[in-house]
C-alpha cells in the first residue's frame, strides 16, 4: 500500500491509497490482470501515522520509517527563537503531527541540510518582504515574525509535496530517464487534477490497435527494405539515431511482429525517453515548465506527447469549457484526417508540461509503430538543434501535427479561437501569442 501525491492545496483530498493486486481469471486459458485503482482516503497524515506507530507497523509513504519508529527524525524546522540568551529551535518531527512539535536546543539538532534549508528560505522570504526577522514578545522572548515563520513551513510542506510528487511520477513512468521536480520561484505545489500516463489513453468507443498484423523479417534493418519502405518512406533515423527526414514525413518503426531486436535502429521512439529531465516553475509566469539535466544531441528524440485520445466533436466540446490554459493542451491529430484530438489536460507525461516557444528546440513528427492507422499517429518530439544542460525544452503549440505553419493547425476552430494568450517566449521571433 502507498500513498500517491500529495498537494499544498487540497492535501486531505488528493490523499489516495493505491491499491494494487492481481487477479486471476480462469476463461478459457489462463490469464493474469493486474489492476490498480485510486481510491481517495478520508484519514488524514496525521491519523495514519497515529495507527501506524500504534500498530508498530512502518510506512514510507506517510513518513513511517524503521528510523523514526523508535527514534525521532526531524521532518523540517518551523521557528526560532532567543529565550534567556539561548536559542531554540520549533521542530516538526518525521512521522508525528504538528500538535507533538518541540522546541529544541541546538545541540540536540544533527540536521545540517534543513538548517541549511531553514536560513536559506528565511533569507529569500527577507530579501523580498525587507521586514525585520523577529518580534520581541511580552516575556522578553525573541521569536521568528509570524508571517515569516509561516512562510517557512508552507516552503516546507510544498518540498515534501514535490518530493512525493517527484517519487509518484518516477514509479508510474516506463523510459529510462528520470523526472526531477523543482520549485525555487513560488509556494505552487503538485498539479491536483493530473495524472501521469506513459501512452495514449483512447476514449470509449476509439480502437487504438496494440499489435501490428505484419512485420519485416531483415537481418539489418538498416540496409534492406524494411518497415518505412513498406510504407512508401524512408527509415527516418541515421546511424547515430537521429532523425534525418523533413518534419511532416512519417515515422514508421519496426513494430512487435518485426524479426529484429530491441536494438534495431529503427526502434527509437518506443524506447521512450533517455534524457533525465527536470519538471520546473518557470520564473517568467509560465507556470510549470520543463528542462533537460543532460545534453540532448541535435536530431534526437526526447520525448512523446500523450494524452486522452477523443474524436474531434468531444476536443470542440471540451474546448468550450477549457479557459485559455486548458485549451492549450488540446493537440490534433491531423497528419491525414482531422478526426481525432490529443488531450492532455488531465492525463499526460511530461510533455504536459512543456512550453510553446516561437523559436522552439523541439519539433513534432507523426510516428506509426503498431497501430498503423493514419488517423491516429504516436506524436513524438525530436531536438532540432543542441541542447544544453539545463535549457527549457520547448515547442511551437502552432506546428502540433503537420510541422508547417500555413497549415489549418493555425486554423482555430471558434472554441479554441475565443480566448488567445500572449507568449512569453522571449525570442526575437516571437509572433505575439500562442495560439
Ligand atoms: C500546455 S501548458 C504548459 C505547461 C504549463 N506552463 C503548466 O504550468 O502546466 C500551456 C500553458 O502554459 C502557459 N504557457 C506556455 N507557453 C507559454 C508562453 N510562451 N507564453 C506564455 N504562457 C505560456 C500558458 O498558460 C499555456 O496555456
Ligand atoms: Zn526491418
Ligand atoms: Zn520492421
Ligand atoms: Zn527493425
Ligand atoms: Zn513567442
Amino acid at each position: 500500500m502507498a500513498a500517491a501525491g500529495v498537494g499544498t492545496r487540497g492535501a486531505q483530498a488528493r490523499q489516495q491509497l493505491e491499491l494494487k493486486f492481481h487477479a486471476a481469471f480462469q476463461s478459457g486459458k489462463s490469464m493474469t490482470y493486474t489492476v490498480a485503482w485510486c481510491v481517495p482516503c478520508l484519514a488524514s497524515f496525521d491519523t495514519l501515522q497515529e495507527l501506524c506507530r500504534k500498530e508498530k507497523l512502518t510506512c514510507k509513504s506517510i513518513g513511517i520509517t524503521k528510523r523514526n519508529l523508535n527514534n525521532f527524525e526531524v521532518e523540517y524546522l518551523c521557528n526560532y527563537k532567543v529565550e534567556k540568551d539561548m536559542e531554540y529551535y520549533l521542530v516538526k518531527w518525521k512521522g508525528w503531527p504538528e500538535s507533538t512539535n518541540t522546541w529544541e536546543p541546538l545541540e540536540n539538532l544533527k540536521c545540517p541540510l534543513l538548517l541549511k534549508q531553514f536560513f536559506n528560505d528565511q533569507r529569500v522570504y527577507l530579501t523580498k518582504m525587507k521586514q525585520g526577522k523577529v518580534i520581541t514578545l511580552k516575556n522578553n522572548v525573541k521569536i521568528l515574525r509570524p508571517a515569516l515563520a509561516k512562510y517557512i513551513v508552507k516552503k516546507a510542506k510544498q518540498r515534501i509535496a514535490l518530493q512525493r510528487w517527484q517519487e509518484e511520477l518516477n514509479r508510474k513512468k516506463n523510459h529510462d530517464g528520470m523526472i526531477f521536480v523543482e520549485n525555487t520561484v513560488d509556494l505552487e505545489g503538485p498539479p491536483i487534477d493530473f495524472y501521469y500516463i506513459n501512452e495514449y489513453k483512447p476514449a470509449p468507443g476509439i480502437n487504438l490497435v496494440s499489435e501490428a498484423t505484419v512485420g519485416c523479417v531483415c537481418t539489418d534493418c538498416f540496409f534492406e527494405k524494411c518497415c518505412p519502405a513498406e510504407a512508401g518512406v524512408h527509415l527516418a533515423y541515421n546511424k547515430n539515431n537521429q532523425i534525418k527526414i523533413q518534419p511532416g514525413t512519417p515515422i514508421y518503426e519496426c513494430n512487435s511482429q518485426c524479426q529484429c531486436g530491441p536494438d534495431c535502429p529503427n526502434r527509437i521512439v518506443q524506447k521512450g525517453t533517455q534524457y533525465s529531465l527536470c519538471i520546473f516553475r518557470t520564473s517568467n509566469n509560465c507556470g510549470w515548465g520543463v528542462k533537460t539535466l543532460e545534453k540532448i544531441k541535435r536530431m534526437s528524440f526526447v520525448m512523446e506527447y500523450v494524452g486522452e485520445v477523443i474524436t474531434s466533436e468531444e476536443a470542440e466540446r471540451r474546448g468550450q469549457l477549457y479557459d485559455d490554459k486548458g485549451i492549450t493542451y488540446l493537440f490534433d491529430l491531423d497528419y491525414e484526417s482531422d478526426e481525432f484530438t490529443v488531450d492532455a489536460a488531465r492525463y499526460g507525461n511530461v510533455s504536459h508540461f512543456v512550453n510553446h516557444s516561437c523559436d522552439p528546440n523541439l519539433q513534432v513528427f507523426n510516428v506509426f509503430i503498431d497501430n498503423l492507422d493514419t488517423r491516429l499517429p504516436r506524436i513524438a518530439l525530436f531536438s532540432t538543434r543542441t541542447i544544453k544542460a539545463g535549457e527549457e525544452l520547448t515547442f511551437d503549440y502552432q506546428m502540433k501535427g503537420s510541422g508547417d505553419l500555413s497549415s489549418e493547425s493555425i486554423d482555430l476552430s471558434p472554441a479554441k479561437k475565443r480566448v488567445r494568450t500572449v507568449c512569453k517566449c522571449g525570442s526575437v521571433s516571437c509572433r505575439g501569442y500562442l495560439n
